[in-house]
């Protein structure tokens, strides 16, 4: 039998707290990956390897950890013996890192994101059952011959490029932007029912991860949005070095304030690349008649950023 490796990068579902009844009240990222391993005793006996990539609060998300994730992954994937790889991650930024993955993962064996809303240390701690289904997401998707980057979390299986963070609390905080789920697992972990088909991959573009990171930055329009902003990137770009890219999280269907408008049409001219998303939760943005801002789709703007990122890198 194949081993899954897992890879741990912190977050809640590493996470301890001084009182079980003030589960809220704890800091991240504190057990290490061996450790929440060996809290579950369904893992007892399946062939698993555990290593610590990273042991951060997934707010400090940051290229490096990209980069460093990167490299595990691809010399894990590499290796024969390997069934497929399980990433412990925080809820935060889960869905940045699991887009980002899409994108570069070649699709030939499974990589499963998972996480957790309570830390370890709670009395509905789901850590331990997410962390469970995600081992057996990635042995059963090997099984079937499935390969790319889905997210396993609350007993659901969501596609890589469209999970996203939807609620702050709630245990099932997570949704496709509008989407179904791939499936829904039962209690055991078990697959229960396809709903819609297994996820594809991007192509294999590792090399991106070692390139510098682009400067690309995220502005909302909103009441009062008179470009003020984008006058200030662009201010300390010109000492600072180069802004590349900017991602707007537009109203409705990404429409701009007028005064934003006029500032973003400064930055184009300025050799900024800029893209259009919404500041809504759902529907997307998508390509208009005479556009001159590429429209995003529907990622989300985190998402977005680092599709731009890799778009300014020639992936
Ligand atoms: C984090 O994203 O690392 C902290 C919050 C969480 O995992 O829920």
């Amino acid at each position: 039998m194949k081993s899954v490796v897992i890879l741990g990068t912190g977050g809640t579902i590493a996470g301890t707290g001084h009182d079980p009844d003030r589960s809220w009240q704890y800091r991240a990222a504190q057990l290490s990956v061996s450790q929440l391993v060996d809290a579950v005793p369904e893992l007892k006996g399946v062939p698993l390897e555990a290593l610590q990539v990273a042991q951060i609060d997934s707010k400090d998300m940051s290229w490096a950890v990209w980069r460093a994730l990167g490299q595990a992954l691809q010399t894990q994937l590499a290796r024969e013996d390997v069934a497929g790889v399980v990433i412990t991650h925080g809820t935060d930024t889960l869905e940045e890192t699991a887009y980002l993955l899409h994108c570069l993962v070649d699709g030939r064996k499974p990589v499963v994101l998972t996480a957790a809303m309570r830390p370890a240390t709670a009395p509905d701690a789901d850590g331990p059952a997410n962390l469970r289904d995600a081992v057996r997401v990635v042995q059963e998707a090997a099984r079937r011959g499935l390969g790319g980057v889905v997210a396993v979390l609350h007993g659901r299986i969501w596609a890589g490029s469209q999970v996203r963070k939807a609620h702050s609390s709630a245990l099932d905080a997570f949704d496709g932007g509008g989407r179904p789920p791939l499936a829904l697992l039962d209690e055991t972990g078990a697959w229960r029912e396809a709903i819609t088909p297994w996820p594809l991959s991007g192509k294999a573009g590792w090399q991106a991860l070692r390139a510098e990171p682009p400067r690309v930055e995220i502005i909302h329009s909103h009441a009062d949005a008179d470009g003020w902003m984008v006058q200030a990137v662009l201010a300390h770009a010109r000492q600072h070095g180069p802004l590349k890219g900017l991602v707007l999280a537009g109203t409705g269907h990404g429409t701009l304030h007028q005064g934003l408008e006029a500032a973003v049409t400064q930055a184009v001219a300025q050799g900024v690349t800029v893209w259009r998303s919404s500041r809504v939760a759902r529907g997307g943005v998508s390509s208009r008649e005479g556009d001159v801002l590429a429209a995003c789709g529907e990622l989300t703007p985190s998402q977005a950023r680092v599709a731009l990122m890799l778009y300014l890198l020639g992936v």
